[in-house]
């Protein structure tokens, strides 16, 4: 199922259930959106930033020479998949039910974020580290939600769900990370579309 996203970011999104292999949701996704690019090569992998594992860790697509942005999260049944169309370079999206056990706000919120919705800043968050790729091994309460470009994303019923597009931080944040510094360097008029 395709959904609506906000306007003013070119990502699309699609939901399927969540026993279908992000592989194959992918597949299905970028065989769908792609169609101007009819009979590209369509590749699809995992890379682990960490290990440099290819059975798991951050997904990425490729039709023919072109890199498409992708990223994939589960969650209440369902599995999302989105995909930055050019020229976005990096994406991550997150999805969590809304009735989520609650989760302790120091492992979460900025300084600057006090006073925040903990599981909407969660969800804000996964979808931040994993358009980086470096997954939950940044701390939470070292970025703040505000110095990247997330966006709400309408959803199934009972779940949250927050896609980010790489975009420079708005102000320094504390983050430091391999290939962060790469991230921020990028001017946003080439990541949104008018
Ligand atoms: C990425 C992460 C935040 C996902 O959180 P989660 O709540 O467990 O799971 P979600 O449903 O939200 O997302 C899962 C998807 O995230 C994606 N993902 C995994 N690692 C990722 C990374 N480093 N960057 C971006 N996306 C990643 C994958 O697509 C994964 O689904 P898939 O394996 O079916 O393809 C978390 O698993 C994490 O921090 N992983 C990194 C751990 C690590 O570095 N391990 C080292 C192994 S050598």
């Amino acid at each position: 199922m395709a959904a609506p996203v906000p306007t003013g970011i070119p990502v699309s999104v699609h939901w399927h259930r969540a026993a279908l292999g992000t592989d194959e949701a992918l597949r299905r996704h970028l065989a769908d959106d792609l169609t101007p690019l009819p009979g590209a090569d369509l590749r699809i992998g995992h890379l682990c930033p960490r290990c440099g594992g290819s059975d798991h860790g951050r997904p990425w697509a490729r039709a023919g020479e072109r890199t498409i942005a992708v990223s994939a999260a589960r969650a209440g049944g369902y599995l999302v998949t989105a995909a930055g169309l050019p020229p976005v370079p990096r994406i991550g999206v997150d999805i969590e039910r809304a009735d989520a056990a609650p989760i302790d706000p120091t492992l979460v919120l900025h300084r600057d974020e006090s006073g925040q919705d903990v599981l909407q800043v969660w969800v804000a968050k996964e979808a931040i580290l994993k358009m980086l790729g470096v997954g939950l091994s940044v701390p939470m309460p070292s970025i703040r939600v505000a110095d990247f470009s997330v966006h709400d994303l309408p959803a199934p019923a009972g779940l949250l769900a927050r896609v980010c597009v790489n975009s420079p931080p708005r102000r320094q944040c504390d983050l430091v990370e391999p290939g962060v510094e790469e991230v921020a360097q990028r001017p946003s008029a080439d990541l949104l579309c008018q």
